[in-house]
Protein backbone atom coordinates (compact mmCIF):
# COMPACT_ATOMS: atom_id res chain seq x y z
CA UNK A 1 0.00 0.00 0.00
CA UNK A 2 1.19 3.59 -1.18
CA UNK A 3 1.49 5.28 2.47
CA UNK A 4 2.08 8.77 0.75
CA UNK A 5 -1.34 8.94 0.26
CA UNK A 6 -2.70 7.50 3.26
CA UNK A 7 -0.50 8.85 5.91
CA UNK A 8 -0.96 12.87 5.05
CA UNK A 9 -4.54 13.19 5.52
CA UNK A 10 -4.43 12.53 9.43
CA UNK A 11 -8.31 11.62 9.40
CA UNK A 12 -8.97 8.47 11.21
CA UNK A 13 -11.94 8.17 9.03
CA UNK A 14 -9.60 7.83 6.09
CA UNK A 15 -6.92 6.17 7.75
CA UNK A 16 -9.21 3.29 8.47
CA UNK A 17 -10.46 3.53 4.87
CA UNK A 18 -6.98 2.80 3.62
CA UNK A 19 -7.02 -0.15 6.23
CA UNK A 20 -9.83 -0.91 4.57
CA UNK A 21 -8.39 -0.58 1.29
CA UNK A 22 -5.03 -2.81 2.57
CA UNK A 23 -7.39 -5.39 3.60
CA UNK A 24 -9.64 -5.64 0.02
CA UNK A 25 -5.97 -5.86 -1.90
CA UNK A 26 -4.98 -8.96 0.69
CA UNK A 27 -7.80 -10.57 -0.08
CA UNK A 28 -6.56 -10.91 -3.43
CA UNK A 29 -9.30 -7.91 -4.80
CA UNK A 30 -12.56 -9.70 -3.64
CA UNK A 31 -14.93 -7.24 -3.70
CA UNK A 32 -15.91 -6.27 -0.62
CA UNK A 33 -18.35 -4.69 1.74
CA UNK A 34 -16.22 -1.79 1.95
CA UNK A 35 -17.26 1.27 -0.26
CA UNK A 36 -13.98 2.85 -2.14
CA UNK A 37 -14.36 6.22 -0.77
CA UNK A 38 -10.90 7.57 -2.68
CA UNK A 39 -12.18 10.54 -4.71
CA UNK A 40 -15.64 10.70 -3.90
CA UNK A 41 -16.05 13.87 -2.79
CA UNK A 42 -18.80 16.08 -3.87
CA UNK A 43 -17.54 17.76 -7.19
CA UNK A 44 -14.18 15.81 -7.04
CA UNK A 45 -13.37 15.40 -10.56
CA UNK A 46 -13.07 11.62 -11.80
CA UNK A 47 -11.18 12.08 -14.93
CA UNK A 48 -9.09 15.40 -14.59
CA UNK A 49 -6.32 15.86 -12.47
CA UNK A 50 -6.54 16.89 -8.75
CA UNK A 51 -4.10 16.47 -5.80
CA UNK A 52 -5.06 14.14 -3.16
CA UNK A 53 -5.66 16.86 -0.82
CA UNK A 54 -5.04 20.57 -0.26
CA UNK A 55 -4.37 23.35 -2.80
CA UNK A 56 -2.76 23.27 -6.19
CA UNK A 57 -2.46 25.93 -8.83
CA UNK A 58 -0.26 25.73 -12.30
CA UNK A 59 1.15 23.13 -13.93
CA UNK A 60 5.59 22.87 -13.86
CA UNK A 61 7.31 21.16 -15.16
CA UNK A 62 5.79 19.23 -17.78
CA UNK A 63 8.06 16.63 -19.40
CA UNK A 64 7.99 13.63 -20.80
CA UNK A 65 10.87 10.97 -20.05
CA UNK A 66 10.90 6.88 -19.85
CA UNK A 67 7.56 6.39 -20.98
CA UNK A 68 5.94 8.81 -18.34
CA UNK A 69 4.61 12.43 -18.36
CA UNK A 70 5.75 13.92 -15.61
CA UNK A 71 3.22 16.34 -13.82
CA UNK A 72 4.60 19.11 -11.15
CA UNK A 73 2.41 21.85 -9.65
CA UNK A 74 2.15 24.95 -7.96
CA UNK A 75 1.15 23.00 -4.15
CA UNK A 76 0.87 23.79 -0.38
CA UNK A 77 0.33 21.28 1.80
CA UNK A 78 -0.95 22.49 4.30
CA UNK A 79 -4.62 24.50 3.42
CA UNK A 80 -6.48 24.60 0.74
CA UNK A 81 -5.55 27.99 0.10
CA UNK A 82 -2.79 29.44 -1.45
CA UNK A 83 0.59 29.10 0.96
CA UNK A 84 3.87 28.92 0.70
CA UNK A 85 4.81 26.65 -2.87
CA UNK A 86 6.11 23.63 -3.10
CA UNK A 87 5.77 20.81 -6.51
CA UNK A 88 3.76 18.54 -6.44
CA UNK A 89 4.42 15.34 -8.72
CA UNK A 90 2.17 13.14 -10.53
CA UNK A 91 3.33 10.59 -13.58
CA UNK A 92 1.04 8.87 -15.89
CA UNK A 93 1.62 6.76 -18.93
CA UNK A 94 -1.64 8.23 -20.80
CA UNK A 95 -2.04 12.12 -19.09
CA UNK A 96 -5.39 10.42 -17.71
CA UNK A 97 -4.59 7.84 -15.22
CA UNK A 98 -2.02 9.34 -12.66
CA UNK A 99 0.46 7.84 -9.81
CA UNK A 100 0.93 10.65 -7.22
CA UNK A 101 4.61 10.80 -5.93
CA UNK A 102 6.05 12.78 -3.05
CA UNK A 103 6.42 16.51 -2.99
CA UNK A 104 9.10 16.74 -5.47
CA UNK A 105 10.42 20.58 -4.26
CA UNK A 106 10.42 22.34 -0.84
CA UNK A 107 10.83 26.47 -0.32
CA UNK A 108 14.57 26.82 0.73
CA UNK A 109 16.80 29.87 1.94
CA UNK A 110 16.62 31.50 -1.56
CA UNK A 111 12.69 31.61 -1.13
CA UNK A 112 9.29 29.38 -2.12
CA UNK A 113 9.29 27.46 -5.30
CA UNK A 114 6.76 29.57 -7.78
CA UNK A 115 6.41 27.94 -11.26
CA UNK A 116 8.94 26.89 -13.63
CA UNK A 117 9.58 23.52 -16.57
CA UNK A 118 11.63 20.36 -16.25
CA UNK A 119 14.18 19.21 -19.32
CA UNK A 120 16.32 16.08 -19.92
CA UNK A 121 19.40 17.30 -19.87
CA UNK A 122 20.03 14.08 -22.66
CA UNK A 123 24.12 15.17 -23.08
CA UNK A 124 24.79 16.29 -19.64
CA UNK A 125 25.48 19.73 -20.51
CA UNK A 126 24.92 20.70 -16.72
CA UNK A 127 27.12 18.14 -15.54
CA UNK A 128 24.81 16.59 -13.46
CA UNK A 129 24.52 13.61 -14.84
CA UNK A 130 26.26 10.24 -12.87
CA UNK A 131 26.89 7.20 -14.19
CA UNK A 132 25.13 7.84 -17.91
CA UNK A 133 21.64 8.79 -15.94
CA UNK A 134 20.50 11.76 -17.85
CA UNK A 135 19.56 14.65 -15.07
CA UNK A 136 16.20 15.99 -15.20
CA UNK A 137 16.52 19.51 -14.34
CA UNK A 138 13.99 21.68 -13.09
CA UNK A 139 14.17 25.38 -13.79
CA UNK A 140 11.44 27.24 -11.66
CA UNK A 141 11.45 30.94 -9.62
CA UNK A 142 12.23 31.63 -5.78
CA UNK A 143 10.42 34.07 -4.44
CA UNK A 144 11.58 35.24 -1.19
CA UNK A 145 9.08 36.39 1.27
CA UNK A 146 10.45 38.31 3.32
CA UNK A 147 12.17 40.33 0.46
CA UNK A 148 8.84 40.99 -0.83
CA UNK A 149 7.48 41.83 2.90
CA UNK A 150 10.55 44.35 3.38
CA UNK A 151 9.43 46.41 0.26
CA UNK A 152 12.54 44.94 -2.18
CA UNK A 153 12.01 44.42 -5.54
CA UNK A 154 14.29 41.98 -6.18
CA UNK A 155 12.79 38.91 -4.57
CA UNK A 156 12.03 36.96 -7.29
CA UNK A 157 14.98 34.83 -8.84
CA UNK A 158 15.56 31.96 -11.14
CA UNK A 159 17.31 28.54 -9.43
CA UNK A 160 17.44 24.85 -10.64
CA UNK A 161 17.78 21.35 -9.64
CA UNK A 162 18.20 18.14 -10.84
CA UNK A 163 16.87 14.50 -10.02
CA UNK A 164 18.85 11.50 -11.05
CA UNK A 165 15.93 8.85 -10.17
CA UNK A 166 12.92 10.13 -12.25
CA UNK A 167 11.68 13.55 -10.46
CA UNK A 168 11.69 11.24 -6.81
CA UNK A 169 14.55 12.98 -5.26
CA UNK A 170 16.12 16.50 -6.22
CA UNK A 171 18.57 18.42 -5.36
CA UNK A 172 19.36 22.01 -5.85
CA UNK A 173 22.13 23.33 -7.39
CA UNK A 174 24.50 24.84 -4.95
CA UNK A 175 25.50 27.70 -7.41
CA UNK A 176 21.42 29.01 -7.21
CA UNK A 177 20.04 31.53 -7.85
CA UNK A 178 21.41 31.03 -11.35
CA UNK A 179 19.62 34.38 -12.74
CA UNK A 180 19.65 37.33 -10.24
CA UNK A 181 17.54 39.87 -9.52
CA UNK A 182 18.01 43.66 -11.30
CA UNK A 183 15.22 45.03 -9.53
CA UNK A 184 12.10 43.76 -11.35
CA UNK A 185 9.51 43.31 -9.34
CA UNK A 186 7.66 40.37 -11.11
CA UNK A 187 10.48 38.27 -12.69
CA UNK A 188 9.12 34.65 -12.94
CA UNK A 189 8.17 31.65 -14.48
CA UNK A 190 10.89 30.62 -16.82
CA UNK A 191 10.00 27.83 -19.49
CA UNK A 192 12.97 25.75 -21.21
CA UNK A 193 13.71 23.98 -24.12
CA UNK A 194 16.54 22.80 -25.75
CA UNK A 195 17.10 24.94 -29.37
CA UNK A 196 18.43 22.48 -32.15
CA UNK A 197 19.52 24.98 -34.32
CA UNK A 198 21.55 27.09 -32.40
CA UNK A 199 22.79 24.33 -29.89
CA UNK A 200 21.56 26.48 -26.92
CA UNK A 201 18.93 26.31 -24.35
CA UNK A 202 16.15 28.77 -24.08
CA UNK A 203 14.52 30.36 -21.64
CA UNK A 204 11.49 32.10 -21.75
CA UNK A 205 10.46 34.44 -18.61
CA UNK A 206 8.15 36.91 -17.92
CA UNK A 207 9.20 40.23 -16.33
CA UNK A 208 6.01 42.45 -15.54
CA UNK A 209 5.00 43.65 -18.50
CA UNK A 210 6.45 41.40 -21.24
CA UNK A 211 8.77 38.46 -21.84
CA UNK A 212 12.41 38.05 -22.10
CA UNK A 213 14.21 35.48 -23.52
CA UNK A 214 17.17 33.74 -21.71
CA UNK A 215 20.42 31.38 -23.61
CA UNK A 216 22.61 29.31 -22.21
CA UNK A 217 25.17 26.28 -22.79
CA UNK A 218 24.54 24.44 -19.80
CA UNK A 219 21.20 25.20 -17.63
CA UNK A 220 23.65 27.07 -15.51
CA UNK A 221 24.85 30.18 -17.19
CA UNK A 222 22.08 32.55 -18.41
CA UNK A 223 22.85 35.18 -20.72
CA UNK A 224 20.08 37.55 -21.13
CA UNK A 225 19.01 37.62 -25.24
CA UNK A 226 15.86 39.79 -25.98
CA UNK A 227 12.59 41.40 -25.17
CA UNK A 228 9.42 40.51 -26.29
CA UNK A 229 5.83 42.24 -25.92
CA UNK A 230 5.62 45.24 -24.06
CA UNK A 231 3.76 46.93 -26.75
CA UNK A 232 1.84 43.89 -28.14
CA UNK A 233 -1.15 41.95 -26.81
CA UNK A 234 -3.62 42.45 -23.64
CA UNK A 235 -1.95 44.16 -21.16
CA UNK A 236 -4.86 44.70 -18.31
CA UNK A 237 -3.09 42.79 -15.99
CA UNK A 238 0.96 40.99 -15.19
CA UNK A 239 2.27 38.48 -17.62
CA UNK A 240 2.50 35.41 -16.42
CA UNK A 241 3.32 31.94 -17.42
CA UNK A 242 5.52 32.44 -21.21
CA UNK A 243 5.78 28.77 -22.97
CA UNK A 244 7.29 29.38 -26.91
CA UNK A 245 7.08 26.64 -29.07
CA UNK A 246 7.54 25.76 -32.90
CA UNK A 247 3.97 24.21 -34.33
CA UNK A 248 3.46 23.09 -38.11
CA UNK A 249 0.55 24.49 -40.09
CA UNK A 250 -2.06 21.49 -40.61
CA UNK A 251 -2.11 20.80 -43.90
CA UNK A 252 0.94 23.21 -45.59
CA UNK A 253 5.08 22.67 -45.12
CA UNK A 254 4.79 25.89 -43.09
CA UNK A 255 5.54 25.93 -39.49
CA UNK A 256 4.68 29.19 -36.87
CA UNK A 257 6.37 29.57 -33.73
CA UNK A 258 3.56 30.60 -31.01
CA UNK A 259 4.77 32.61 -27.73
CA UNK A 260 1.44 31.46 -24.90
CA UNK A 261 1.25 34.29 -21.94
CA UNK A 262 -1.08 34.26 -19.83
CA UNK A 263 -2.60 37.39 -17.96
CA UNK A 264 -3.76 38.63 -14.61
CA UNK A 265 -6.47 40.43 -14.74
CA UNK A 266 -7.67 41.24 -18.07
CA UNK A 267 -8.82 37.94 -19.58
CA UNK A 268 -11.79 38.47 -22.45
CA UNK A 269 -14.42 37.58 -20.06
CA UNK A 270 -12.96 38.61 -16.69
CA UNK A 271 -9.83 37.64 -14.37
CA UNK A 272 -7.23 35.05 -15.48
CA UNK A 273 -6.92 33.75 -19.27
CA UNK A 274 -4.15 33.23 -21.78
CA UNK A 275 -3.12 34.64 -25.47
CA UNK A 276 -1.16 33.68 -27.47
CA UNK A 277 1.18 35.63 -30.76
CA UNK A 278 2.23 33.51 -33.95
CA UNK A 279 5.52 34.54 -35.28
CA UNK A 280 9.16 33.18 -35.33
CA UNK A 281 11.44 33.09 -33.93
CA UNK A 282 15.57 32.37 -34.45
CA UNK A 283 17.27 31.34 -31.58
CA UNK A 284 17.69 34.80 -30.15
CA UNK A 285 14.46 36.68 -30.86
CA UNK A 286 11.02 36.09 -30.84
CA UNK A 287 9.20 38.91 -33.86
CA UNK A 288 5.33 38.40 -34.29
CA UNK A 289 3.36 40.88 -36.43
CA UNK A 290 -0.31 39.87 -35.07
CA UNK A 291 -1.93 42.57 -34.30
CA UNK A 292 -5.18 41.49 -32.81
CA UNK A 293 -5.09 39.86 -29.37
CA UNK A 294 -5.54 36.14 -30.04
CA UNK A 295 -7.04 34.08 -26.74
CA UNK A 296 -6.26 30.19 -26.40
CA UNK A 297 -9.69 29.29 -24.74
CA UNK A 298 -12.71 31.55 -23.74
CA UNK A 299 -13.88 30.60 -20.75
CA UNK A 300 -12.49 31.71 -17.31
CA UNK A 301 -10.94 28.42 -16.03
CA UNK A 302 -8.05 27.78 -18.11
CA UNK A 303 -4.80 29.57 -16.40
CA UNK A 304 -1.04 29.06 -16.70
CA UNK A 305 -1.29 26.34 -19.00
CA UNK A 306 1.86 25.28 -20.82
CA UNK A 307 3.03 22.42 -22.71
CA UNK A 308 5.17 19.31 -22.55
CA UNK A 309 9.17 19.22 -23.71
CA UNK A 310 10.14 16.00 -24.93
CA UNK A 311 7.21 14.20 -25.66
CA UNK A 312 7.14 11.04 -28.55
CA UNK A 313 6.31 12.40 -32.12
CA UNK A 314 6.69 16.01 -30.83
CA UNK A 315 3.11 16.27 -30.01
CA UNK A 316 2.56 19.15 -28.38
CA UNK A 317 0.36 18.84 -25.21
CA UNK A 318 -0.69 21.45 -23.27
CA UNK A 319 -2.07 21.60 -19.47
CA UNK A 320 -3.79 24.52 -18.07
CA UNK A 321 -4.75 25.50 -13.80
CA UNK A 322 -9.10 24.88 -14.30
CA UNK A 323 -9.29 27.95 -11.92
CA UNK A 324 -9.30 31.92 -11.95
CA UNK A 325 -7.59 33.89 -9.20
CA UNK A 326 -11.14 36.14 -9.16
CA UNK A 327 -12.25 33.09 -7.19
CA UNK A 328 -9.72 30.31 -6.66
CA UNK A 329 -9.75 30.35 -3.32
CA UNK A 330 -13.50 30.27 -2.92
CA UNK A 331 -14.36 27.66 -4.50
CA UNK A 332 -16.94 25.17 -2.84
CA UNK A 333 -14.29 22.06 -2.27
CA UNK A 334 -12.83 20.91 1.26
CA UNK A 335 -10.24 18.34 0.96
CA UNK A 336 -8.57 19.79 -1.93
CA UNK A 337 -9.14 22.61 -4.33
CA UNK A 338 -8.85 22.72 -7.78
CA UNK A 339 -7.89 20.69 -10.96
CA UNK A 340 -5.99 20.88 -14.29
CA UNK A 341 -8.20 21.05 -17.55
CA UNK A 342 -8.39 18.07 -20.04
CA UNK A 343 -5.16 17.77 -21.79
CA UNK A 344 -5.05 18.83 -25.54
CA UNK A 345 -3.19 18.50 -28.17
CA UNK A 346 -2.12 21.91 -29.83
CA UNK A 347 -1.97 22.52 -33.52
CA UNK A 348 -2.10 25.03 -36.52
CA UNK A 349 -4.46 25.49 -38.94
CA UNK A 350 -5.31 28.05 -41.97
CA UNK A 351 -8.47 29.70 -41.38
CA UNK A 352 -10.32 32.89 -43.22
CA UNK A 353 -9.08 34.74 -40.44
CA UNK A 354 -5.49 33.74 -40.68
CA UNK A 355 -3.78 30.66 -38.67
CA UNK A 356 -5.49 29.90 -35.11
CA UNK A 357 -4.52 27.63 -32.70
CA UNK A 358 -6.78 24.02 -32.72
CA UNK A 359 -6.60 22.24 -29.50
CA UNK A 360 -8.37 18.79 -28.87
CA UNK A 361 -8.33 15.75 -26.17
CA UNK A 362 -6.35 13.31 -26.68
CA UNK A 363 -6.92 10.36 -28.16
CA UNK A 364 -5.85 8.00 -24.84
CA UNK A 365 -9.53 9.60 -23.43
CA UNK A 366 -11.28 7.28 -25.84
CA UNK A 367 -9.93 4.42 -23.34
CA UNK A 368 -12.24 5.99 -20.65
CA UNK A 369 -15.40 5.55 -22.43
CA UNK A 370 -18.01 3.42 -20.39
CA UNK A 371 -19.62 2.48 -23.50
CA UNK A 372 -23.14 4.08 -22.13
CA UNK A 373 -24.28 6.36 -24.69
CA UNK A 374 -27.35 7.97 -25.29
CA UNK A 375 -28.28 9.60 -29.00
CA UNK A 376 -31.20 11.82 -30.56
CA UNK A 377 -30.58 12.05 -34.58
CA UNK A 378 -32.23 15.01 -34.84
CA UNK A 379 -33.76 18.23 -33.74
CA UNK A 380 -35.15 19.83 -36.27
CA UNK A 381 -35.41 23.09 -36.69
CA UNK A 382 -38.04 25.30 -33.91
CA UNK A 383 -38.06 22.62 -32.00
CA UNK A 384 -36.54 21.25 -28.98
CA UNK A 385 -35.73 18.27 -26.80
CA UNK A 386 -35.07 17.01 -23.85
CA UNK A 387 -32.66 13.33 -23.12
CA UNK A 388 -32.45 12.47 -19.45
CA UNK A 389 -29.21 10.03 -19.00
CA UNK A 390 -27.50 10.08 -15.73
CA UNK A 391 -24.06 9.70 -16.44
CA UNK A 392 -24.24 12.96 -18.21
CA UNK A 393 -22.21 14.84 -15.25
CA UNK A 394 -19.51 12.62 -16.55
CA UNK A 395 -19.59 12.65 -20.13
CA UNK A 396 -18.90 13.57 -23.73
CA UNK A 397 -22.14 15.62 -25.03
CA UNK A 398 -20.92 15.59 -28.75
CA UNK A 399 -23.41 17.36 -31.70
CA UNK A 400 -23.48 18.93 -35.58
CA UNK A 401 -25.41 21.62 -36.49
CA UNK A 402 -26.53 23.21 -39.53
CA UNK A 403 -28.75 25.53 -37.69
CA UNK A 404 -27.43 28.95 -36.48
CA UNK A 405 -28.92 29.54 -33.85
CA UNK A 406 -29.15 26.70 -30.83
CA UNK A 407 -29.20 26.34 -27.14
CA UNK A 408 -27.22 23.33 -25.24
CA UNK A 409 -28.63 23.48 -21.47
CA UNK A 410 -27.84 20.58 -18.65
CA UNK A 411 -30.30 20.74 -15.80
CA UNK A 412 -30.84 19.23 -12.26
CA UNK A 413 -33.79 18.53 -10.29
CA UNK A 414 -32.77 21.75 -8.61
CA UNK A 415 -33.64 23.72 -11.03
CA UNK A 416 -29.73 24.11 -11.97
CA UNK A 417 -29.26 25.02 -15.57
CA UNK A 418 -25.82 25.28 -17.37
CA UNK A 419 -26.57 26.96 -20.91
CA UNK A 420 -24.72 27.30 -23.65
CA UNK A 421 -26.12 29.21 -26.48
CA UNK A 422 -24.51 29.41 -29.73
CA UNK A 423 -25.51 31.96 -32.33
CA UNK A 424 -23.76 32.41 -36.05
CA UNK A 425 -25.69 35.73 -36.53
CA UNK A 426 -24.62 37.68 -33.63
CA UNK A 427 -21.14 35.76 -34.18
CA UNK A 428 -20.73 34.60 -30.27
CA UNK A 429 -20.98 31.59 -28.20
CA UNK A 430 -22.18 32.12 -24.79
CA UNK A 431 -21.80 30.36 -21.54
CA UNK A 432 -24.56 31.51 -18.83
CA UNK A 433 -23.43 29.67 -15.21
CA UNK A 434 -25.40 32.08 -13.53
CA UNK A 435 -27.68 29.87 -12.27
CA UNK A 436 -25.91 26.76 -12.10
CA UNK A 437 -25.53 25.48 -9.48
CA UNK A 438 -24.05 26.76 -6.03
CA UNK A 439 -22.31 30.64 -7.57
CA UNK A 440 -22.43 32.80 -4.43
CA UNK A 441 -19.00 32.12 -2.75
CA UNK A 442 -17.81 34.88 -4.93
CA UNK A 443 -20.27 37.93 -6.39
CA UNK A 444 -17.63 37.30 -9.70
CA UNK A 445 -18.52 33.66 -10.43
CA UNK A 446 -22.03 33.58 -11.64
CA UNK A 447 -22.70 37.37 -12.57
CA UNK A 448 -22.45 37.12 -16.28
CA UNK A 449 -22.39 35.48 -19.42
CA UNK A 450 -19.60 34.63 -21.00
CA UNK A 451 -18.70 35.58 -24.75
CA UNK A 452 -16.62 33.26 -27.25
CA UNK A 453 -16.62 34.59 -30.86
CA UNK A 454 -18.39 32.08 -33.02
CA UNK A 455 -15.59 29.95 -34.87
CA UNK A 456 -16.56 30.52 -38.91
CA UNK A 457 -16.68 27.33 -40.52
CA UNK A 458 -18.52 26.83 -44.09
CA UNK A 459 -21.69 24.90 -43.68
CA UNK A 460 -22.04 22.50 -40.37
CA UNK A 461 -20.43 22.97 -36.96
CA UNK A 462 -19.66 20.41 -34.69
CA UNK A 463 -19.21 20.64 -30.80
CA UNK A 464 -18.26 18.58 -28.18
CA UNK A 465 -18.36 19.56 -24.74
CA UNK A 466 -16.92 17.53 -21.84
CA UNK A 467 -18.27 17.37 -18.21
CA UNK A 468 -16.43 16.33 -15.09
CA UNK A 469 -18.19 16.65 -11.67
CA UNK A 470 -17.50 20.55 -11.56
CA UNK A 471 -15.81 21.05 -14.60
CA UNK A 472 -17.31 21.89 -18.28
CA UNK A 473 -14.53 22.18 -21.47
CA UNK A 474 -16.24 23.01 -24.85
CA UNK A 475 -14.74 22.11 -28.15
CA UNK A 476 -16.46 23.80 -31.04
CA UNK A 477 -15.59 23.20 -35.02
CA UNK A 478 -12.68 20.93 -33.67
CA UNK A 479 -10.95 22.72 -31.16
CA UNK A 480 -11.10 25.98 -33.03
CA UNK A 481 -13.25 27.45 -30.15
CA UNK A 482 -12.21 26.27 -26.49
CA UNK A 483 -14.16 27.54 -23.40
CA UNK A 484 -13.13 25.98 -19.74
CA UNK A 485 -15.36 26.66 -17.03
CA UNK A 486 -15.83 25.51 -13.44
CA UNK A 487 -19.39 24.72 -12.43
CA UNK A 488 -21.17 23.54 -9.34
CA UNK A 489 -24.60 22.05 -9.58
CA UNK A 490 -26.58 21.25 -6.74
CA UNK A 491 -26.83 17.72 -7.86
CA UNK A 492 -25.53 16.11 -10.72
CA UNK A 493 -26.78 17.66 -14.19
CA UNK A 494 -29.16 14.30 -15.56
CA UNK A 495 -30.97 16.76 -18.37
CA UNK A 496 -29.96 17.72 -21.72
CA UNK A 497 -31.91 20.17 -23.77
CA UNK A 498 -31.23 21.07 -26.94
CA UNK A 499 -33.46 24.30 -28.08
CA UNK A 500 -33.10 24.51 -32.11
CA UNK A 501 -33.90 28.28 -32.71
CA UNK A 502 -33.31 28.90 -36.03
CA UNK A 503 -35.95 28.37 -38.70
CA UNK A 504 -34.07 26.58 -40.76
CA UNK A 505 -31.08 23.34 -40.29
CA UNK A 506 -30.77 21.16 -37.93
CA UNK A 507 -28.94 19.99 -34.97
CA UNK A 508 -27.97 16.82 -35.47
CA UNK A 509 -25.67 13.34 -34.41
CA UNK A 510 -26.42 14.21 -30.60
CA UNK A 511 -25.03 12.17 -28.45
CA UNK A 512 -24.00 11.64 -25.10
CA UNK A 513 -21.01 8.94 -23.98
CA UNK A 514 -20.50 8.47 -20.55
CA UNK A 515 -16.64 9.09 -19.17
CA UNK A 516 -15.47 6.39 -16.68
CA UNK A 517 -13.33 7.14 -13.03
CA UNK A 518 -9.87 7.22 -12.80
CA UNK A 519 -9.35 7.38 -9.51
CA UNK A 520 -11.41 4.93 -8.00
CA UNK A 521 -8.19 2.04 -7.47
CA UNK A 522 -5.25 4.05 -5.97
CA UNK A 523 -2.37 2.72 -7.38
CA UNK A 524 -0.65 0.11 -4.65
CA UNK A 525 3.44 0.56 -5.62
CA UNK A 526 4.75 -1.02 -2.10
C1 LIG B 1 0.34 32.05 -11.87
C2 LIG B 1 1.32 32.39 -10.76
C3 LIG B 1 2.73 32.39 -11.28
C4 LIG B 1 3.54 32.10 -10.05
C5 LIG B 1 2.65 31.13 -9.32
C6 LIG B 1 2.73 31.22 -7.83
O1 LIG B 1 -0.87 31.53 -11.42
O2 LIG B 1 0.97 33.63 -10.18
O3 LIG B 1 3.09 33.58 -11.93
O4 LIG B 1 4.79 31.56 -10.35
O5 LIG B 1 1.33 31.40 -9.74
O6 LIG B 1 2.02 30.19 -7.21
Amino acid sequence: MNRFWCIPLLSLFLLSACEQFSKKEENGGQASEVENTYYTEKYRPQYHFSPEEKWMNDPNGLVYADGKYHLFYQYYPEDIVWGPMHWGHAVSADMHNWEHKPIALYPDEHGLIFSGSAVMDVTNTSGFGENGQIPMVAVFTYHLMEGEQNGRTDFQTQGIAYSLDGGDSWTKYEGNPVIPNTGIKDFRDPKVFWHEQSEKWIMVLVAGDHAQIFTSPDLKAWEYSSSFGKNQGAHGGVWECPDLFLLPVEGSDESQWVMTISINPGAPNGGSGTQYFLGDFDGERFVSEQEETLWLDYGTDNYAGVTYNSTPNNRRIFIGWMSNWEYARQTPTEVWRSAMTLPRTLSLVSTEQGVRMRQAPLAELDSLMTGKEVAIAEVPASEEQTVSFKGLQQSVVSLTASSDRFHVILSNEEGDQLIYKFNKKTGSVLVDRIQSGVTDFNTEFGNRQHFMPWVSSEGEVDVQLYMDQSSAEVFMNKGLGAMTSQVFPRSPYTGLTIKNLASTGAVSDIKIQEIGNVWRNPKISD
